[in-house]
């Protein structure tokens, strides 16, 4: 049914600028939350960060900054969603137009800059969340704030009570300078302050912290060093990339911002699959960067992820995307040879 009438409104989805389009597609979907689809087959379930995860496909930040339909989007069929990010102050983000896309490459650009309502508004929202699925929440900072790192420590503090897990995002590229906090000597500094945070907190959900694509081998080094020793509970490889790979064409490709989608996927699978050869197995990895059907989300798997998490090829595809990715999965894990989720994770060199 909810398949039926996203197909129905596409045409009219597809005129409109890719911004109003996403407004109105979470409206419809909070007003009109989609009944939750039958269970998933044995073997897609994993277990990681002391949570049972029903599949492995998560719905990754930015598409629900605000919180404002993360049991609908659940309700889809993801195994679970992550909403953010958030800063402490609401925020306008960048001037429109900044979201562009790349339509024959199945990819985005975006220079979003973190807009969103702000913690208040969100945690309101989230207090009155009625379960369903995993709910992550990913913090960031604000674009003034004089310390960085405090607006993190004020996300912790303020959604370790409801957050199933809370991701540090560093890697936007659209807040000048965000990503200088994967130093080395800068992310110590704010992953022992936010667990400090966390430990102060009347619960203590997990800690992940989420990564560029664009990081050499020197820098994820000491990324990877310093989530270990700070016992950070898992990473999420990737998000966007500032590079462009060859091949796009289109003006859009040069806009300013992050890229994402098809042409994310193997930059973001091969850094993936480095950052798990270093974490040797410390704490779980989520996989995130082009997945657009079940043989690359079995490849993220086989590259060292326990989970993975998609944005734009729902973006494009719609309700559909996800229901064809959960029919398809079984199917691609059995022509790998895998007998589950677990296994093809396991499987990673
Ligand atoms: C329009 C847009 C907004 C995004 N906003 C956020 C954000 O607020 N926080 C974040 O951590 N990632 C954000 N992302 C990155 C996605 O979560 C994801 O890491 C990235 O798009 C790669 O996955 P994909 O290729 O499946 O889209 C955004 C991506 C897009 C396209």
């Amino acid at each position: 049914m909810i398949d039926a009438l996203a197909g129905l409104a596409r045409p009219l989805f597809d005129a409109l600028d890719p911004e109003t389009a996403h407004r109105l597609a979470l409206r419809a979907l909070a007003a009109m939350p989609p009944p939750r689809p039958r269970s998933d087959p044995p073997g897609m379930a994993v277990d990681a960060f002391g949570l049972r995860f029903s599949n492995p496909i998560g719905l990754a930040a930015g598409f629900d900054k605000d919180a404002v339909a993360a049991d609908a989007l659940g309700a889809l069929g993801f195994g679970f969603v992550e909403v953010g990010t958030l800063t402490p102050r609401p925020q306008a983000g960048n001037p429109r137009p900044r979201l562009f896309r790349l339509r024959a490459e199945r990819a985005v650009i975006n220079r979003m800059g973190f807009n969103n309502a702000g913690h208040a508004a969100a945690l309101a929202r989230l207090k009155a969340h009625r379960g369903g699925g995993p709910l992550g929440v990913n913090v960031g900072a604000n674009k003034d704030a004089p310390d960085r790192a405090a607006d993190y420590v004020a996300g912790v503090r303020a959604f370790a009570e409801v957050a199933d897990w809370l991701t540090i995002n560093v890697s936007s590229p659209n807040t000048p300078g965000l990503r200088d906090l994967q130093s080395r000597a800068a992310l110590d500094d704010l992953l022992a302050r936010a667990i400090d945070a966390r430990a102060a907190a009347p619960k203590s959900p997990p800690l992940l912290l989420k990564i560029a694509p664009d990081v050499g081998p020197a820098e994820l080094d000491d990324i990877v060093e310093v989530a270990r020793a700070r016992r950070i509970d898992g990473l999420i490889v990737s998000n966007t990339t500032v590079s462009r790979p060859p091949g796009l064409s289109g003006a859009a490709a040069f806009e300013s911002g992050g890229l994402s989608g098809a042409p994310l996927f193997d930059l973001s699978t091969r850094v993936l699959r480095e950052a798990h050869r270093r974490v040797g197995g410390q704490f779980p990895l989520i996989g995130c960067g082009g997945i657009g059907d079940a043989d690359a989300l079995v490849a993220k798997l086989e590259a060292g992820a326990a989970l993975v998490q998609v944005y734009t090829a729902f973006a494009y595809g719609g309700p559909g995307f996800i229901t064809r990715l959960r029919r398809d999965l079984p199917g691609a894990l059995a022509r790998r040879g895998h007998a589950s989720v677990a296994a093809a994770t396991a499987s990673a060199a």
